[in-house]
């Protein structure tokens, strides 16, 4: 599974592309709102960071000319290449906007996804990822794994070429148990990710290596 970090914030990508295996970084209004500064100021930053693993940059249009149009715009303002991803919300206008936009040779990511109807339509409309909200499924006491369960299961059963990235995440277990359902990828906010790579019982056993070391290993680096 991929890890992908849902954040905008410079120094949280800063902190995790300098240690984490992170393969690409997702955005959404939301996002761009908690980092406090406009796309113009936020993109360029993240983009430097990013290199060549994965963007997807959320449209905001509600028509889907205007889906098209936003995101041949950033594409072309930004000198996006071939890990640049559209994301567009499954909405009427969103599926008619996903087609549109693979012709124009622009990758897409479906998002605001909670059902497995929604990524199969997706995925027919020539998506490249399908991103279901696993917590906010679990929120409305539905079954977020499942539902990503389900859409793994699916694409497989039909031999698309669709992936799922898994999104919307409030604990490391739901990072698990999408991972062991075969999520292609998940993206996961800096706490979370800081969370799921750590364990108390890791850094005490470092510890009592570096103590038993001492005065035994002897050589020159
Ligand atoms: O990538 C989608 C994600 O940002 C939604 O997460 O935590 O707002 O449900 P959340």
């Amino acid at each position: 599974m991929l890890y992908l970090a849902d954040t905008a914030n410079v120094e949280e990508l800063k902190k995790l592309f300098y240690y984490f295996p992170i393969d690409g970084v997702t955005t959404n209004p939301t996002i761009i709102a908690q980092a406090g500064k406009p796309m113009s100021q936020i993109l360029p930053g993240l983009i430097e960071i990013v290199g060549d693993k994965m963007l997807h940059v959320q449209m905001i249009s509600n028509k889907a000319e205007d889906m098209l149009r936003e995101a041949k715009a950033y594409k072309q303002k930004y000198a996006l290449g071939d890990n640049y991803f559209a994301k567009i919300p499954v909405t009427e206008e969103g599926y008619k906007a996903m087609s549109m936009i693979k012709e124009a040779g622009i990758k897409v990511t479906a998002t605001a996804i909670f059902t497995q109807q929604q990524a199969l339509v997706a995925a027919r409309a020539g998506a490249d990822w399908v991103a279901p909200y696993v917590n906010r499924l679990d929120n409305i006491s539905s079954h977020g794994i499942e539902v990503v369960g389900n859409i793994v299961e699916n694409f497989e059963q039909y031999g698309l070429d669709t992936q799922v990235l898994a999104a919307s995440f409030k604990t490391v277990d739901q990072v698990h148990r999408v991972s062991m359902m075969g999520s292609h990828a998940a993206t996961i906010n800096f706490e979370i990710l800081e969370r799921l790579r750590s364990h108390p019982m890791t850094d005490m056993s470092v510890e009592w290596f570096e103590k038993d070391a001492e005065g035994l290993y002897d050589i020159d680096f």
